[in-house]
């Protein structure tokens, strides 16, 4: 017998996610539905997910354990937002405005707008405005079932900002519950100061700050927006190179409007993930898909760029690729940051079934980050990361559009939101 002292009991749907990650193919379809579930925990670890027998024969409440009544509800892993830009200053409302008017995202960006907005009013704010910022935000992801949060730098585009918002990642995570896996990504845009020089730009990301945020431990990632007019293949190559010599996991913004081969070279360098990839080619395809590395899609950004085109989901599925989707929460190009409005992204706009976008923000999500082996999935030994979601079935995640669904959310073992309300800290 094992003891427990949290038990999350009679669900009318548990979605445990178990059975492997990443899920590729068909197995992506597989929730790991069990109804009548009942998920339990040890001090924040789960040590039994399943159904109603098999808890009564094998798990024991300790004296004083806490119960959660699932009756009714739908339980799943807590969401794994891969992909954000989560510690920036500023808006970007007046050039939402242009965009209703007809401006591309395309034409900002060569007007000045854009990403220099953003790193503009990034660079202007303190280390303490963008804890607070970044701590706000949190709240909301948390809110809407965020329970691990990928987060990228890249509005500093120097050594002292770039570290400024890692900084921020770093204080904001210690006082908020949420796991923040943090991101470098200093090749985000060659800021104005350098766009007569780039060459000196890209001199000063692989000889100084690089290897400065990897010895002050900041991040985890490098990412880089691969894209015609930012950074070209050849100079992706070249900084990925440096960032994986310096002992950095490599995430690549790739094919995001235009193909340049991002795919492919991320396939080749065995990047984690491939992010974006609403252009990717065939053959860009077909290495993601014979390789390790996560095509990870964000559904938000043709929605918020009002873009027909998006990202070849269902074929990248079904070749076999490990798809996971994101916000890419980003004052520019997707502005929100809500999972449950991804999930049905996912399901409305790229032609993925309900239990695919589950999976991709689960257990794929979290191998696009590395956090497989502790999130992801709800089963033993795993964190107790698990939502609790007041809809009749799992389908009804995607089919009550425009809803959030999420009632409950445990954290670690711990309830941390209640009734769809923030659980006070303490
Ligand atoms: O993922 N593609 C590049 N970066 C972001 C947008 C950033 C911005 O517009 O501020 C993205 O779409
Ligand atoms: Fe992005």
């Amino acid at each position: 017998m094992t003891s427990a002292d949290l038990v999350v009991a009679g669900c009318r749907e548990l979605l445990t996610g178990g059975g492997g990650l990443p899920k590729r193919g068909r197995a992506l379809g597989d929730v790991g539905l069990v109804e009548n579930g009942w998920v339990a925990s040890s001090k924040g670890v789960i040590v039994y997910a399943g159904n109603e027998d098999g808890f009564m024969a094998g798990v024991v409440p300790e004296p004083g354990a806490a119960t959660v009544d699932g009756r009714g509800l739908v339980a799943l892993p807590g969401f794994v937002d891969a992909h954000t830009h989560l510690p920036f200053a500023g808006d970007r409302a007046r050039e939402f405005g242009l965009r209703i008017r007809g401006w591309t995202y395309q034409q900002l960006a060569e007007r000045g707008m854009g990403i220099q907005t953003t790193v503009k009013a990034t660079r202007a704010a303190s280390l303490d405005d963008l804890v607070a910022l970044s701590l706000k935000r949190l709240d909301r992801m948390l809110l809407g079932g965020t329970t691990t949060v990928e987060a990228k730098s890249g509005y500093g585009l120097n050594l002292e900002d770039e570290t400024k918002q890692l900084e921020a990642l770093r204080d904001a995570a210690a006082l908020h519950p949420v796991d923040v896996v943090p991101t470098f990504m200093g090749a985000h845009e060659v800021p104005p100061e350098y766009r007569d020089k780039r060459e000196d730009y890209i001199g000063l990301l692989i000889e100084t700050i690089i290897p400065e945020v990897k010895k002050r431990g900041l991040a985890e990632f490098f990412d880089i927006f691969s894209e015609p007019g930012v950074f070209s293949i050849e100079e992706t190559r070249r900084l990925v190179e440096a960032a994986k010599a310096a002992g950095f996991r490599i995430k690549v913004h790739a094919d995001e409007f235009v193909s340049q081969g991002g795919a492919e070279l991320a396939a080749e360098v065995g990047a984690v993930s491939a992010e974006h990839l609403i252009a990717v080619s065939d053959e860009g395809i077909a290495r993601l898909a014979a390789s390790d590395t996560a095509a990870v899609l964000l559904p938000g950004v043709s929605f918020f760029l009002m873009m027909t085109k998006r990202a070849p989901a269902r074929r990248l599925i079904d070749a076999g690729a490990v798809v996971a989707l994101a916000t890419d929460f980003n004052p520019g190009s997707s502005h929100l940051c809500s999972m449950p409005f991804v999930l049905q992204l996912g399901v409305f706009t790229l032609g993925m079934t309900v239990e695919e976008a589950i999976n991709a923000c689960t257990g794929n999500a979290a191998y696009a980050v590395r956090r497989h082996e502790t999130v992801g999935s709800l089963e033993p030994g795993k964190k107790m990361d698990v939502l609790l979601c007041d809809v009749p079935d799992h389908v009804s995640l995607a089919y009550e559009a425009g809803r959030n669904p999420v009632r409950t959310v445990i954290k670690n073992g711990k309830v941390v939101v209640e009734d769809g309300r923030r659980v006070a800290a303490g």
